[in-house]
C-alpha cells in the first residue's frame, strides 16, 4: 500500500457528506475535467467500442498507452503477456477484482460496475498493442533537467519542472494546478495546501518525503475509509501533474499566498 508519511498517527474529521456530493458531480462530468492531448491521441487510435467503454470508466486516469502513470503503460502490459496463454482470462479477472503485486505494491481498484464482456473488450485491445509496438516514454520526473530558484531568504531550491516563465508569472501548468486545487482539494486540504481539520497539510506530506508517484497514486486511488475521495475517473494524468507541481511548488516555499500570477 501507499506509505502514510505524515498522517500515520492523526485522524481527521470526516468531510464525507459534501465529498460524496462532489464525487457525484465529478462522476457525472466524467473526464471533462481536462482530457489531455496525449490521452486524446491514444483514444483516437482506439476502436469505437473500446473508446466508448474507456470514456465511461476510469482506466485512463491511471494508465496511458505509452507511459507508466499509477499503473503500467498498456504497451508494457501487452509486451509482458504477448506469448502467455490464458493472459486474457487472467487479466479480465484482475481488472474486475483489482489487486497488486505484478508491477509493484500499488493496487488497482476493483471494477464491479463493468460487465465481463466490457472488460474483455478492453483487455483484448490492450493485448493487441503487442502487434504494433509503441515506444514507451519515461515519466517526466525521471528526466534529468532541473530548474533552480533562489528564494528571498537566500535558500536555493531545485525542481524537476519550471515554476515561472518570467520574474513574476507562473507557468500554465502551475496556474492550472492552482485552479484545480482550489476547486477540488482546497475544501479539505485548506488554503495554499496548508491543511485543515478535515485533511493534512500536503506541503508537509511532500517535505516529509512523499514522492510524486505516491502523491498521484494517493490522489487517484483515494483512501475512502479515511475520508480521502478517489479521483480516478475524474482527473487524467495531466491534471494530476498540474496539481502535483502546484503543491510541490508550495511545499518549497516559492509561491506567495493566494492566487499566483498567470
Ligand atoms: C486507480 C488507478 C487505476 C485504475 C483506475 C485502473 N488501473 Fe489498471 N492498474 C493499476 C495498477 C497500480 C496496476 C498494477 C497492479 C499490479 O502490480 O499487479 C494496474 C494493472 C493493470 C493491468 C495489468 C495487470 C497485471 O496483473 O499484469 C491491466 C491489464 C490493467 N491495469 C487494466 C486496467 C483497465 C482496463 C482499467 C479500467 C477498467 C484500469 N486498469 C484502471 C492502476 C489502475
Ligand atoms: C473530502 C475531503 C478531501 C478532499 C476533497 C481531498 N482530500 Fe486528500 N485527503 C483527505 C484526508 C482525510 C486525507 C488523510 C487520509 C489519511 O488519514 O490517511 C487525505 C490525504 C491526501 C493525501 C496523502 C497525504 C499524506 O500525507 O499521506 C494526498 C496526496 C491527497 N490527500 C491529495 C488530494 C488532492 C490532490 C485532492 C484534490 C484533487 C484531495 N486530496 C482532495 C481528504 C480530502
Amino acid at each position: 500500500m501507499i506509505s502514510r508519511i505524515s498522517t500515520a498517527h492523526r485522524s481527521y474529521r470526516l468531510a464525507r457528506p459534501i465529498a460524496s456530493l462532489a464525487m457525484v458531480v465529478a462522476i457525472g462530468f466524467g473526464l471533462l475535467a481536462g482530457t489531455s492531448v496525449a490521452q486524446e491521441q491514444s483514444k483516437s487510435s482506439m476502436p469505437p467500442k473500446v473508446k466508448q467503454i474507456m470514456d465511461s470508466t476510469d482506466c485512463l486516469s491511471c494508465h496511458r498507452v505509452d507511459m507508466k502513470v499509477v499503473g503500467p503503460a498498456f504497451a508494457e502490459v501487452a509486451k509482458r503477456y504477448a506469448n502467455s496463454p490464458g493472459a486474457l482470462q487472467k487479466l479480465v479477472k484482475k481488472v474486475k477484482d483489482g489487486g497488486a503485486g505484478n508491477w509493484g505494491n500499488l493496487p488497482m481498484p476493483a471494477h464491479p460496475q463493468l460487465s465481463d464482456a466490457q472488460i474483455e473488450t478492453l483487455v483484448k485491445w490492450i493485448l493487441s498493442l503487442s502487434k504494433a509496438p509503441v515506444e514507451v516514454k519515461k515519466p517526466v520526473a525521471a528526466q534529468a533537467k532541473r530548474y533552480t530558484y533562489k528564494l528571498p531568504d537566500g535558500k536555493v531550491v531545485s525542481l524537476s519542472f519550471p515554476v515561472f516563465t518570467t520574474d513574476s508569472k507562473v507557468t500554465k501548468t502551475i496556474f492550472l494546478g492552482w485552479e484545480k486545487f482550489n476547486s477540488y482539494c482546497f475544501r479539505c486540504h485548506g488554503a495554499d495546501a496548508s491543511g485543515s481539520e478535515y485533511a493534512p497539510d500536503l506541503r508537509q506530506s511532500l517535505n516529509g518525503g512523499m514522492k510524486k508517484e505516491e502523491f498521484i497514486a494517493t490522489m487517484m486511488e483515494g483512501r475512502p475509509d479515511k475520508g480521502m475521495p478517489k479521483w480516478a475517473g475524474f482527473f487524467d494524468p495531466d491534471d494530476a501533474e498540474q496539481i502535483y507541481e502546484y503543491v510541490k511548488a508550495r511545499s518549497v516555499g516559492i509561491l506567495s499566498a493566494g492566487r499566483p500570477n498567470d
